[in-house]
């Protein structure tokens, strides 16, 4: 059987203040059936990690480094990530690939880099507004995965969280519908399978305007196990009811 999980991306967003009572709502909240994390920036990693301490919700960050270690000049390394206590970190998201040219090159590097620091990658993928209009979104999204599946293997590749996130759905309060959403999760599925990995076990995330009011359709769909989401993670009673939309195994 999957496991689902329900992450928090705040981005860009987050105060001392802010933080302290949205972790602790978090925190005192009944637990909900499935995984949850939040994915904070990382100089509040340290905070969140204090705040969460004996809870069963996770940190995460944002992104991370291809690099163990070095001469970068303002990057974060997985192996950091995992000092305070980050058990997931978010890659390729397509603010990243389209703000900071991220490649798919990039992004599967991020994921090999994130496993090797025991970190679990919650992979992005996803096709923009246009290459969706022009009949493009597998072949996109297809060679997204590829490459991190290709340098993954099929052995590491069953050890990533893959979260497919439509870029036109990011933030704008258009979700995709819940059959959008599932066919592209569905087409996902197969081709981790058809690479060998262990495409039953891989959680798949759906990010891209999730809020209480659509969760529940989008989480019943078979091959949707949980999701990605930014705004409304901001929002302790509306990350928890999301979080409690997903379906008791
Ligand atoms: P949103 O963002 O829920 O605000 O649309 C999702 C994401 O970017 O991960």
């Amino acid at each position: 059987m999957r496991r689902s999980l329900v992450a928090g991306n705040w981005k860009m967003h987050g105060r001392l203040d802010a933080n302290r009572s949205l972790i602790d709502a978090l925190v005192a909240a009944p637990r909900p059936a499935c995984e949850v994390a939040v994915c904070v920036p990382f100089p509040y990693l340290a905070q969140a990690q204090a705040l969460l301490a004996g809870s069963a919700i996770a940190l995460g960050a944002q992104d991370c480094s291809v690099h163990e270690q070095g001469a970068y000049t303002g990057e974060v390394a997985a192996g950091m990530l995992r000092e305070f206590g980050c058990s997931h970190v978010i890659v390729g998201h397509s603010e990243r690939r389209a703000l900071h040219g991220e490649t798919d090159a990039t992004v599967a590097a991020k994921a090999e880099r994130a496993l090797a620091s025991g970190l679990t990658p919650i992979v992005c993928v996803g096709e923009t507004l246009e290459q969706r209009e022009q009949g493009q979104t597998e072949a996109v999204i297809g060679m997204q995965l590829d490459a991190v599946l290709h340098l993954l293997g099929a052995q590491r590749s069953s050890r990533i969280v893959l979260a497919y996130e439509p870029v036109w759905a990011i933030g704008t309060g258009r979700s995709a519908s819940a059959e959008q959403a599932q066919q592209v999760h569905a087409f996902l599925r197969a081709r981790v399978r058809h690479h060998g990995a262990d495409a039953d076990a891989l959680p798949m995330l759906y990010g891209g305007s999730v809020k209480p009011d659509n969760a529940r359709e989008l989480f019943a769909q078979p091959d949707i196990d949980g999701g990605l989401i930014g705004g409304a993670s901001l929002k302790a009673a509306d990350f928890l009811a999301i979080a409690s939309a997903v379906p008791s195994p």
